[in-house]
């Protein structure tokens, strides 16, 4: 090594020191909440390099109780571990706790600062929402059953003609419900040019740009953004160029789509040609800039999240054919076999609620939440949380949490059956009351998956056998089951047998191609 580069690290280190000096004093007499000790200058880094982060967040939970903080170079990390602490904060609280981190890479380089899921609290976020609200409240789902009932009956009968590309058909299921739903756009096949599009910018965002939690060296030294291309170092600022591009075209062409449609008068009604139809809608600020990003933080939303949720859904149903068993018999004396489940069927189905309330806890797709930004310094039972951190509900810890779910490690429906249990009890362990984030950036799209996601299982359920595949000798083999996306708990592929249950439900799939 040079003297020029010792020079350069020493001067890396004085300025790190500094940084770090002058982020890490405390206005308050409180003390910090408790966490894994820090090492001088560096802070907690050693602690933040596993991909399934929520693991060690939920033994440093059970060591050091619902509040654990620790930092990276003086930038606080707040986990919430319980129920209490993430409401008391989060929702009663939102106020100071609704902002997200201002992030140069993510935000500014790479151009996602529009996306509801990164703007600051602010006007542009409650606008974006509550164009959301307006397509996605309770009282609009029933306007969206037909299109969710035509996309279940497609993913069926794609299934089961290629069983083993569950993933792809997953992806267009969930890729194909947003286009129809936000754009009125219908994907064609699985290598529909939006489809690939949106495949390739989720995983960008998620694998990439917001990877480790979208925090690069440049966000600790914004004047890094400055440096020259030729510079060692500066190959993040070509990424970027790059990822950015695609995110713009990520945006722009499906809006463009609806827009052009709407001119040849020759449009499906969608969550755009809603808006831009509605006059109250259009007098808003910034109206069409709000309705472009919302659409496509919708679109960035979904694909991911369904995809943990089915994956979770197949190994529970593989790994508890019981479970299955008992499911099938529950729908097969409801709704028969002579058509397939319907949204009106779902009061009689509270087996079937059980198994999607299990799957959204026990596969919980968002373990750590999305980071919050803490807007002002905050004392919580006696305790300093200081401006600036980062506060993550720890949705893994709670779900997972032995007083709320005892045996939670195990996958079992029956415990929101049981019939002693009271109001207050239920509520609590409602799944739904975490794994959808918290207050006033709570998940928009939640009563949406509400519906498509059951109508998703019911026909899964009523129609197919799922078991672990066997190989060619006819021996089990067992799924192997691994987790490598930091944001979203996704299992990577693992094999699985699924199959029509019956002629008669072979039937009903192919016979629902020409509803
Ligand atoms: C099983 C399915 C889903 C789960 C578990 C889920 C979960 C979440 C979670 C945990 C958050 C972070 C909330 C917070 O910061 O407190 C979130 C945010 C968000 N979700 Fe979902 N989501 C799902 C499906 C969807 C769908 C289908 C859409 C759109 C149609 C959607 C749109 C969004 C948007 C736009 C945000 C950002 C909200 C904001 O920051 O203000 N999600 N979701």
């Amino acid at each position: 090594m040079g003297a020029t580069t010792y020079a350069g690290l020493a001067s890396l280190l004085v300025a790190l020191y500094i940084w770090y000096r002058k982020t890490s004093t405390t206005p308050s007499s409180a003390s910090l909440p408790p966490g894994p000790k820090p090492v001088p200058l560096l802070g907690n880094i050693r602690d933040l390099t596993t991909k399934e982060l929520w693991l060690p967040a939920s033994q440093w939970a059970k060591q050091f109780g619902d509040v654990t903080y620790l930092h990276v170079l003086g930038q606080g990390l707040v986990f919430l571990n319980s129920p209490e602490a993430a409401f008391d904060l989060l929702d009663k609280r939102g106020s100071i706790y609704s902002d997200k981190p201002q992030l140069v890479m993510v935000g500014d380089l790479c151009g996602c600062k529009h996306m509801v899921a990164f703007t600051g609290y602010g006007d542009e976020s409650k606008r974006q929402r509550r164009l959301m609200h307006k397509a996605f409240g309770l009282g609009a789902i029933p306007s969206y059953h037909p299109l969710i009932s035509t996309q279940t009956n497609t993913f069926l009968r794609r299934l089961i003609t290629s069983p083993t590309e569950y993933v792809a058909h997953t992806r267009r299921y969930a890729g194909g419900l947003t286009l129809n739903v936000v754009y009125g756009y219908e994907a064609k096949s699985n290598n529909d040019p939006f489809l690939s599009l949106a495949e390739e910018c989720v995983n960008l965002l998620s694998n990439k740009i917001a990877s480790g939690g979208g925090i690069w060296p440049v966000d600790v030294f914004p004047a890094l953004q400055h440096m020259p291309d030729w510079m060692p170092g500066s190959g993040f600022k070509k990424n970027a160029r790059v990822w950015k591009a695609k995110m713009e075209e990520f945006v722009d062409a499906p809006y463009e789509f609806v827009k052009e449609s709407m001119k040849s008068n020759n449009y499906q009604p969608s969550f755009c040609s809603t808006l831009l139809e509605d006059e109250t809608a259009q007098a808003t600020e910034d109206f069409e800039f709000n309705l472009k990003w919302a659409a496509n933080s919708m679109y960035s939303a979904s694909a991911d999240t369904t995809m943990t949720t089915v994956s979770h859904f197949l190994l529970a149903m593989m790994q508890h054919p019981e479970v299955l068993l008992k499911a099938q018999k529950e729908i097969d004396a409801v709704v028969g076999d002579e058509r397939l489940p319907e949204f009106a069927d779902r009061e009689r189905l509270p087996y079937l609620d059980a198994i999607l309330s299990e799957t959204w806890r026990w596969g919980v797709p968002v373990p750590l939440n999305l980071p919050h930004r803490l807007m002002e310094d905050d004392v919580y039972r006696g305790m300093h949380i200081p401006k600036g951190s980062l506060v993550f509900g720890n949705i893994w810890a709670i779900v997972r949490d032995e007083r709320i779910y005892p045996n939670a490690d195990a996958f079992d429906p029956e415990r929101f059956l049981r019939s002693d249990l009271d109001e207050e009890t239920k509520r609590k362990m409602n799944p739904r009351n975490y794994v959808f984030g918290f207050g006033r950036r709570l998940c928009p799209g939640n009563n949406l998956v509400e519906s498509s996601i059951w109508l998703l299982l019911a026909c899964m359920i009523a129609t197919l056998d799922i078991s672990k595949a066997r190989d060619e000798t006819g021996k089990v083999v067992e799924p192997e089951v691994k987790f490598e996306n930091p944001i979203f708990r996704i299992p990577n592929p693992f094999k699985c047998d699924i199959r029509p249950r019956s002629e008669r439900a072979l039937r009903l799939i192919r016979e629902s191609e020409i509803l």
